[in-house]
């Protein structure tokens, strides 16, 4: 009955991984204080998972276990509903099963929402219940909070967020301690950081999913993620970090919305180069950043941890809570889930038009001209040069070539990239890395 706060809220879980196993820990060490916080109990009714067997070193005591998804989903003891498997496929199926009984839901799936977010919306709107999914950006940083009711009154200009904790953490430890690249990437999937396929973390996928959804929230664009420019760290070299030390930037991984003052989107995610001393710089190992810039609240900067079991289950067990409110309070559907009550299809500027600066990385031939070559070709496209590096390789057959460009317009940068793969001068792929000094 709404109004009447109910003894108990009962909470079913499916998918028991590093997150949920994180979830069944805060609610049981945590469960005084949400009590008190909520008024009612909140409880672990039932849990499926494929593996109920493997102790994940919590206490399952009186939750009924299940291999069966829909033995949680649809069972009438159960009023909030949460996601945890990951995937699109069966995680699809049970968010719209859970919902189509009824039940409100939370998921930490962000590739789900950002593939099939309409679909599951609607279906949340249609039963008059919810879903969640502050756990799905950022980890543990309540920044869809944010962006969905605190910053609701302003008119967001630009956002630029670290959204991918494995691959901050894999840049940070190749930069900070030397490491290879693999055996960065390793640890962070053994430390439960990486997606189950951890190619979606390094290759930008990950964080351009999570873009979606910051972009739905901050400028209710409606946006196919399919259409979200993206591109990953695999390419980044320590040398790259070693150089941009040198300048005074650091390499990150980032994923950039920002309304053009033509009203087109620009949308990316790339690894860019950013200044040594900016915030987001200082944002290292698996910790997220999210910096906001408002027209009337002016910059915002959301940072905390972006992965791993406790940082993301907390998120979730907050949604849960709001939730299980909303239920109770009878205000389901209060505040749109993505805070507007109507999103808009946005276009998308071209990228080839937009200015920038660039930092280039060219591998030469050791012989007389190379730099000259490299330099004329970028003159002949109108590219002017506002730093050159060129470090000494005694002995080597090849030397890197460091340019740094002043604001050009990429479509030049591009006409130049292609002019120099045919230069006999150069002898390996060109390292190309936007600049990016608005953050
Ligand atoms: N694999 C994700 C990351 C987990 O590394 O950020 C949190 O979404």
């Amino acid at each position: 009955v709404p109004g009447v706060a109910p003894e108990v809220v009962r909470v079913g879980l499916i998918g028991f991984g590093t997150v949920g196993s994180g979830v069944v820990r805060i609610l049981r060490e945590n469960r005084e204080s949400i009590a008190q916080r909520l008024g009612f109990r909140l409880e672990l009714a039932r849990l499926a998972d494929l593996d109920v067997e493997r102790d994940r070193g919590v206490s399952l005591e009186g939750v009924a276990l299940t291999r069966e998804w829909r033995e949680v989903a649809l069972a009438p003891d159960v009023d909030v509903v949460l996601e945890l498997v990951g995937g699109t496929h069966v995680a699809r199926e049970i968010v719209l099963g859970a919902l189509g009984a009824g039940k409100a839901v939370v998921t930490a799936n962000k590739a789900l929402l950002a593939e099939h977010g309409a679909e599951l919306f609607a279906a949340a709107r249609a039963q008059r219940t919810e879903l969640a999914f502050e756990a799905s950006v950022a980890g543990t940083i309540p920044v869809l909070r944010a962006l969905r009711e605190g910053l609701c009154g302003d008119r967001i200009e630009a956002l630029c967020g670290i959204v991918n904790g494995t691959s901050n953490y894999v840049l940070s430890e190749m930069e900070s301690a030397g490491e290879p690249y693999e055996l960065c990437l390793k640890r962070a999937q053994a430390l439960g950081y990486a997606e189950a396929d951890p190619s979606f973390d390094v290759d930008g996928t990950d964080s351009a999913h999570k873009l979606a959804l910051l972009l739905g929230l901050a400028f209710g664009a409606q946006l196919p993620v399919a259409d979200i420019p993206r591109r990953g760290i695999e390419q980044v070299t320590p040398l790259d970090m070693e150089y941009a030390r040198q300048l005074g930037l650091r390499i990150k991984l980032l994923a950039v919305g920002r309304v053009r003052p033509d009203g087109a989107l620009e949308a990316r995610v790339e690894p860019m180069l950013i200044p040594e001393a900016s915030a987001l710089a200082q944002v290292r190992g698996a910790l997220n950043a999210v910096a906001v810039r408002g027209a009337f609240s002016g910059p915002t900067l959301y940072c905390g941890a972006g992965a791993g079991s406790l940082p993301t289950a907390a998120a979730v067990v907050s949604d849960v809570m709001d939730l299980a409110r909303a239920r109770v309070s009878g205000s389901c559907g209060r505040v749109p889930p993505l805070g507007w009550s109507r999103l808009s299809p946005m276009r998308l500027c071209d990228p080839a038009q937009l200015q920038g600066e660039f930092y280039l990385r060219f591998t030469a031939r050791e012989r007389p001209g190379a730099l000259a070559t490299v330099a004329g070709v970028l003159a002949r496209c109108g590219i002017s040069i506002a730093a050159v590096y060129q470090p000494e390789r005694h002995g080597a057959r090849s030397v890197p070539i460091v340019l740094v460009t002043h604001s050009t317009q990429e479509s030049a940068l591009r006409v130049a990239m292609a002019q120099t793969e045919r230069l006999e001068e150069l002898c390996a792929r060109t390292q190309v890395l936007r600049i990016e000094r608005e953050i």
